[in-house]
């Protein structure tokens, strides 16, 4: 594989996610599992609410991260697991990740993740929390290599079951650094 690079992505590059996020929709057995974003949602991750990382090999966007810090409403996982009202500020989710199907198993969304885990780390958040479905089994075991671990099992997104998976982040820990 031609060298792959990391960087954060502008609003500029949201049709080549769009199309990404359609490439990895069709390409599911069961499209339950996957909550595909709106543009509007995208737009704003991006503009004000946290940051998309994309892998591009050569220009072509092969997978993305998106990594949320600034949590509104009801939205705060940390309600959903019981985590102490002082602890709230302190969270950031693990938002959407794709990855090509044909650029799957070679590591991409762990070093999307490490360097995600990073910038929430920078940012000064204690906890990370992501959902994901049971069924997911990819995706689980992506987020226990990470060291999350599910704390709770809820109904979210129209009533769709998911894990809730959680880590702390220590702080001073070390992630890989900031991407370009
Ligand atoms: C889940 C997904 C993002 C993983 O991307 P990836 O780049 O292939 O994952 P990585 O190669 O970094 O693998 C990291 C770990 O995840 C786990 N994993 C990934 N794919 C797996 C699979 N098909 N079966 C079992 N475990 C898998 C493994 O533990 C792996 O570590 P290992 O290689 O040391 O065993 C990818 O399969 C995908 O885009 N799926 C469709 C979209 C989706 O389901 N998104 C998540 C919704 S919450």
């Amino acid at each position: 594989m031609t060298r792959l690079s990391i960087a954060t992505l502008g609003t500029s590059r949201l049709d080549e996610v769009l199309a990404l996020q359609q490439t990895v929709v069709d390409s599911l057995d069961a499209p339950e599992l996957f909550n595909a974003e709106s543009r509007a949602y995208l737009e704003d991750l991006i503009l004000h609410s946290g940051m998309i990382l994309g892998a591009m090999v050569g220009d072509r966007l092969v997978a993305y991260r998106g990594a949320k810090l600034i949590l509104g409403g009801n939205e705060n996982l940390g309600k959903d697991i019981g985590l102490p009202r002082r602890e709230l500020p302190s969270v950031a989710h693990f938002d959407m990740i794709a990855v090509h199907p044909e650029f799957r198993r070679k590591g991409i969304a762990h070093r999307l993740n490490l360097q995600a885990r990073g910038y929430m780390r920078r940012e000064g958040k204690r906890h990370v929390l992501a959902t994901v479905s049971p069924e997911n089994t990819p995706s689980i075991r992506m987020f226990l290599k990470l060291g999350m671990r599910p704390a709770a099992l809820v109904r979210k997104y129209s009533g769709r079951e998911r894990y809730i998976m959680h880590a702390a982040l220590e702080a001073g820990a070390r992630d890989s650094p900031a991407p370009g």
